[in-house]
């Protein structure tokens, strides 16, 4: 098999150092970006006079067969290809002969393979796009079945006050909702065209690059041959991207598992979404929330390692950046199983309402006891510290503290009256939150018609 590089080569390459270089075990599924790209630069050539119209109508129709064998499963791939680029014009050869040849005119790998890898990473980002909204909607409609459930809310991972359990679910739909515009800008920034600039020096023919970038729908041009075919920033930004999102659905596990546990028991997991123990017959685990805590890791690492692999390079195309492909495609291929068993998995959690009650204590009212005070026009410093005796007194006790009684409380201080009482309600709790952002119903419709409406899809999409 001769190599499209192979004119200057004496010798193969060591079998060796060929299954090292070779990249086409990981980059094939760059065939469509990759014929596409041609077809677009078929016709650039064409108006650039470079094919006769004959041999452009030749090159595309040979590209449309080649098409069609990738998509009917029936492209073989040869010992000799060494990746995509190759192997698509290998077999364009083979088809429609030497006139193939002239595809590459004026082309490089280098701004072939950066144009490919944008217009296929553009797509998959709109795929996951609709994956992450898939999650959103599935805490949101949770939210909305279960608009008024109380939870325990933790701070420090331990008992702290009364929250609204759609609050907490909201919680998460802001952190995905960041991700979502985190990810719209990163789209916005693969949505580039390389194509055109050559090896790194830019093109000598008349090749026409706006026309190439709207024909491949990109809305902008790199105004930089060297930084075209060099510029993997999309793939370090995508990645950055994948980590953010998979560590906001790890904390969102974390929560999860521990809410499940049964000494918990906030919530239960739907049996479609746990696995048992093969030794332990009463386990029900949350393998999918412990599988999203633990992806995390991983794609914070394809981050950490792709950055390493950029920071030493020297300018325009090296080898190295062959780099990006692998952890580029195990983002997506893990985020695109990961979201839509997430939005699975909480689209079918009960949430157990008394389970939640018995997780609510006393001491959660502390808080809204010092509130009370401090509306009588005791400084807050100082209602924060009457509290704190209030509750020095019940664990004196061994009794919550509803249970001390009016004359305890007026013991500790003299501005308690039986109005205070008052505060010994859950409920009464969560509706004194009810500024912009708090658990109190009224602002939580507002936040809710406010997720609704950022979940809406943008005009036009
Ligand atoms: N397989 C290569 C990559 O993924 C394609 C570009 C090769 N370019 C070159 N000059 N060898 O980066």
């Amino acid at each position: 098999m001769t190599k499209l590089w192979g004119g200057r080569f004496a010798g193969d390459a060591d079998p060796l150092m060929a299954r090292f270089n070779n990249s086409i075990h990981f980059d094939a599924r760059l065939w469509a970006a990759d014929i596409e790209g041609s077809q677009a630069y078929a016709q650039a050539l064409q108006q650039a006079g470079i094919l006769s119209p004959e041999e452009g109508a030749q090159i595309s129709a040979g590209l449309d067969r080649v098409q069609a064998e990738w998509d009917a499963d029936r492209f073989q791939i040869q010992p000799g290809d060494e990746d995509i680029h190759t192997a698509v014009e290998r077999r364009l050869t083979e088809l429609i002969g030497p006139v193939a040849g002239k595809l590459h005119t004026g082309r490089s790998r280098n701004d072939q393979v950066a144009t490919d890898l944008r217009l296929y990473l553009r797509t998959m980002i709109d795929e996951l796009a609709a994956h992450l909204a898939g999650v959103q909607q599935a805490l949101l409609a949770q939210a909305e079945r279960h608009l008024d459930l109380i939870l325990p809310g933790f701070t420090h991972l331990q008992p702290a006050q009364p929250v609204r359990f759609s609050h907490w679910l909201l919680s998460f739909f802001w952190m995905l909702q960041r991700d979502q515009e985190l990810l719209a800008g990163a789209r916005s920034r693969v949505d580039v065209l390389p194509l055109g600039a050559g090896a790194l020096a830019g093109t000598p023919l008349a090749i026409d690059r706006q026309a190439l970038a709207a024909r491949l729908g990109f809305s902008r041009v790199s105004l930089n041959s060297m930084d075209a075919v060099s510029d993997r920033d999309f793939v370090a930004e995508f990645l950055f991207w994948a980590a953010m999102v998979s560590m906001h659905l790890s904390r969102l596990s974390e929560d999860v598992i521990l809410f499940c546990n049964p000494h918990l028991g906030f919530i239960t997991l739907a049996d479609a979404y746990t696995t048992g123990s093969s030794l332990m017959p009463q386990k029900k685990n949350p393998d999918a929330f412990e599988l999203a805590r633990g992806k995390a890791g991983r794609l914070l690492g394809h981050l950490a390692g792709f950055l390493t692999t950029l920071k030493g390079l020297p300018s325009t195309y090296n080898k190295d950046l062959q780099e990006d492909k692998e952890p580029l495609f195990d983002a997506i291929d893990t985020l695109t199983l990961l979201l839509p068993v997430l939005a699975g998995a909480i689209a079918t959690l009960q949430p157990q309402p008394e389970r939640m009650a018995a997780g609510l204590d006393d001491f959660m009212l502390a808080t809204d006891l010092a509130d009370w005070l401090t509306a009588q026009g005791i400084p807050f410093r100082q209602s924060h510290h009457i509290v704190g005796e209030v509750v020095r007194a019940a664990e004196a006790r061994g009794c919550t503290l509803r249970q001390l009684d009016l004359a305890t409380l007026q013991a500790i201080h003299p501005t308690f009256t039986a109005a205070a009482l008052a505060v010994w309600d859950f409920e009464r709790s969560v509706e004194q939150r009810g500024a912009m952002g708090g658990t109190a119903l009224a602002a939580l419709r507002g936040q809710l018609a406010a997720a609704r409406t950022a979940l809406l899809p943008a005009p036009g999409a």
